[in-house]
């Protein structure tokens, strides 16, 4: 097993893939460290697809200008309807769920050996209405999956983290 700060730090947003597939096996762990993932309350109010026919993936690829020619994708959505709220400011928890399960799916790829990037920029009413079994979802992620190609190695954004005193203040 990986050493967790090395992980962290060795990801990277990959975008581009060689053309070696990716295992059905890889996809079932990425979905295992999906669904190992904590939720608020335990609602697991989440959904994720894997696009995995050509067909699909075409479909996909229209969505979004951030594909980078992968053949297999895992979308994850939110389900605001099954997810806890907070009480005293009425805060709905689905997207911080999601997200966790999200950032799961990232991390696991990078553990797996493969390349992905979290994909924000996408069409998503486009998405949902190509994918009617996303619609009702707060589509937060879609993650393009392939094994890393040389060209697609950490951008220059990778390295420009804030400095920690920065960001954290020790109260
Ligand atoms: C919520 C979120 C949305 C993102 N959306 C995109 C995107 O649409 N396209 C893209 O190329 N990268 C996207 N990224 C990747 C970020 O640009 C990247 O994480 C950041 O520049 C730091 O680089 P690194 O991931 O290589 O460390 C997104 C990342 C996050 C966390």
């Amino acid at each position: 097993m990986t050493d967790f700060l090395e992980l962290a730090r060795d990801r990277y947003s990959c975008r581009a893939f060689t053309d070696r597939p990716v295992e059905p096996e890889k996809v079932d762990a990425l979905l295992a460290a999906a669904v190992a993932a904590p939720t608020a309350v335990d609602r697991q109010p989440w959904r994720a697809w894997v696009v995995e026919s050509p067909e699909a993936v075409e479909r996909l690829s229209a969505c979004t200008r951030f594909s980078f020619g992968a053949r297999v994708f895992v979308v994850v959505g939110a389900v605001a309807d099954e997810a806890w709220v907070r009480k005293y400011d009425g805060r709905n928890f689905a997207d911080v769920d999601a997200s966790i399960v999200a950032t799961h799916v990232m991390l696991a790829a990078h553990d797996l050996g493969l390349g992905t990037t979290w994909v924000g920029h996408f069409d998503a009413p486009a998405l949902a209405e190509a994918f009617p079994e996303m619609a009702g979802c707060d589509l937060v992620a879609i993650f393009p999956l392939g094994y890393p190609a040389p060209e697609g190695g950490p951008a220059p954004k990778h390295f420009e983290r804030r400095d920690v005193g920065e960001l954290v203040t020790r109260l």
